[in-house]
């Protein structure tokens, strides 16, 4: 029996340019692992099964991206071998926070343990899973381009802390892609360098631009970022499609303050640190 933690990811920034021949449009951004994380536990059984904590279903069943990839790797290792997967959720899905590819990275890591197939084949297999699984089998902090699978680690950062929210609203990626698209290739909201954290300053400005397709969308995301920029007195950004925000923040006792104090009704608003790792194997599920 083998148990893993997947951690959520943000985006400090979302470039995103052209829409390609192969339907992704290439981006350029920088990704990092934050603590919040789900847990999952494989173990050989008699029999296939994929199972939410307490043995409830998980979305999609085995089209999960958690079994898909467990699958992906026992395929790749020929192997029949039956797997119980068990998935404990704690990242919010449809938020921007990646939370379907850092369970299918810990899928593809916890299952490569298990079958003994190499890292370089995990990395071969971790892009035809989702355009961010390559990044949460790295994990850390790193620039992304491409269509999600260059990976380039960075060096860690710290010395800040994040407080995460995420408004009562659910947007598709696929959909704010689109609406990008029909929008004309909007550029996002800019935070100027100078109210960043110093650790993230020699990126420039950072800007989501699918913020504004995901307005489109759900035009009440800005009011959420417009109250919390007022509560928090400090810009706000949006991760990923959203509709994940955050705001950076000294340390983790001022972020848990400011996840504290917004509106009624959010579906997540916790302090989060950052993490320099997108899944770690442990000895307890
Ligand atoms: O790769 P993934 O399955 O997560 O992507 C879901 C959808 O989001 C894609 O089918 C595409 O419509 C859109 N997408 C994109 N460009 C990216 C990543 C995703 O257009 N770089």
């Amino acid at each position: 029996m083998i148990h893993a933690l997947a951690y959520a990811k943000v985006n400090f920034g979302l470039r995103v340019g052209r829409l390609r021949d192969d339907g992704y449009h290439s981006i350029d951004s920088i990704f990092q692992s934050v603590a919040i994380a789900d847990r999952l536990t494989v173990a050989a059984a008699e029999e296939d099964a994929v199972v939410g904590v307490g043995g409830r279903p998980v979305a999609d069943g085995f089209g999960n991206l958690v079994f898909r990839a467990v699958k992906a790797v026992r395929d790749r290792a020929d192997s029949q071998q039956p797997l119980h997967v068990s998935l404990d959720k704690a990242i919010p899905a449809a938020a921007g926070l990646g939370g379907g590819s850092a369970d299918a990275a810990a899928g593809l890591a916890v299952a490569g343990r298990y079958f003994g197939v190499s890292r370089e084949i995990l990395d071969s297999l971790a892009p035809e899973l989702g355009s961010d699984v390559p990044f949460c089998l790295v994990g850390g902090t790193a620039r992304v381009s491409g269509r999600g699978d260059v990976v380039t680690a960075m060096d860690g950062l710290d010395g800040f802390s994040l407080a995460i929210v995420v408004p009562p609203i659910e947007i598709s990626t696929p959909a704010a892609f689109h609406r990008w698209d029909e929008l004309g290739d909007p550029e996002g909201l800019c935070i100027p360098q100078r109210a960043l954290p110093p650790q993230l300053r020699d990126e420039g400005d950072l800007r989501n631009d699918l913020y504004p397709a995901a307005v489109a969308l759900a035009p009440e995301l800005d009011d959420w970022r417009a109250e919390l920029e007022e509560r928090w007195s400090r810009p706000v950004l949006l991760s990923g499609s959203g509709a994940s925000l955050f705001g950076f923040f000294i340390d983790s006792d001022e972020a848990a303050a400011a996840a504290n104090s917004v509106p009624k009704g959010a579906r997540f608003a916790e302090a989060c640190d950052l993490v320099s790792v997108g899944w770690r194997m442990t000895t307890e599920p």
